[in-house]
């Protein structure tokens, strides 16, 4: 009886994420049901959130303390989560656009504009997700591909203040965007600094602490501040013995 409920919650949940779903047996099935019980409220709170605040009812899991504002400009894929605490600004060009099974971690905040810079906005494809505490600052583009895991405490920082006048604040000197992508299929580790400009190609894993602001090949290991390519994910063919070569050839 025990394994039939686990299998029927697995099924449920392989349907409602759209992707593989397997459970651990050595969870009691009273602590899943206690699970599902709360997601099913979280569900409800999505449904009652996007009816009220978008007029478009959609299916996304809801925790407390959620704040959306400009929520007319935020787009949902079925299943995103937002857990405790989280901030979502809409405010922007292009909007908060999230796809399909999206996670954004505990009191982690997305955020484009401030009153006097109307900022660009942000995508994140399909089952990506972000752990807890995380920042997007979307000033410039922020382009996510799609099964991207992020570690926690990683920020975005696609803005960057003018600095070249001695004479004035900084503060009044303007900011200058550039975009920042990751593309699909990469693994970011916790408290990694993303800057404008920067771009990491499929396939890559980007090092704790890393402060990344350049272009990577795809299948790269990079690492440090500021990160650098550390290996390739990539058997070196016969050859070649550069990394970018590598990257390029797969890209
Ligand atoms: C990048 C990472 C995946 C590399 O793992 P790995 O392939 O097993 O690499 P190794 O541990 O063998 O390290 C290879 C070299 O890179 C260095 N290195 C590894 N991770 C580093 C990091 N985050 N920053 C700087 N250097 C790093 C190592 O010191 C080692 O250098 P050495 O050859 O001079 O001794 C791993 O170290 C990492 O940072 N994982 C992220 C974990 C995390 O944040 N998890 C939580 C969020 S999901």
């Amino acid at each position: 009886m025990q394994q039939k409920l686990y299998t029927l919650l697995e099924l449920l949940l392989t349907r409602l994420k759209r992707r593989e779903y397997h459970l651990d047996r050595r969870i009691p099935i009273v602590t899943l049901f206690s699970i599902v019980v709360r997601r099913v409220i979280w569900l409800l709170r999505g449904l009652l959130k996007t009816t009220f605040l978008q007029f478009r009812p959609k299916a996304i899991f809801v925790a407390p303390g959620v704040k959306f504002r400009n929520s007319g400009r935020c787009r949902f894929g079925n299943g995103v989560t937002l857990e405790t605490g989280v901030v979502l600004d809409g405010l922007s060009e292009f909007g908060i656009n999230l796809g399909d099974s999206v996670t954004v971690g505990a009191y982690s905040l997305i955020r484009s504009s401030t009153a006097m810079h109307l900022g660009e906005g942000m995508t994140i494809g399909r089952n990506s997700s972000c752990d807890a505490f995380s920042f997007f600052g979307a000033g410039g583009r922020i382009t996510i591909g799609e099964n991207v895991i992020m570690g926690q405490h990683v920020s975005f920082h696609a803005e960057t203040h003018n600095h070249s006048d001695t004479d004035v604040p900084i503060r009044s000197q303007g900011v200058t965007r550039k975009p920042i992508v990751v593309e699909d299929d990469c693994w970011v580790g916790a408290n990694v600094t993303f800057l404008g400009g920067a771009h990491v190609s499929r396939g890559s894993i980007v090092g704790a602490g890393a402060v990344v602001n350049k272009q990577y090949p795809a299948f790269s290991v990079i690492a440090g501040v500021p990160a650098t390519v550390i290996r390739s994910r990539l058997p070196t063919p016969k050859g070649i013995d550069s990394l970018d070569e590598i990257g390029k050839q797969k890209t």
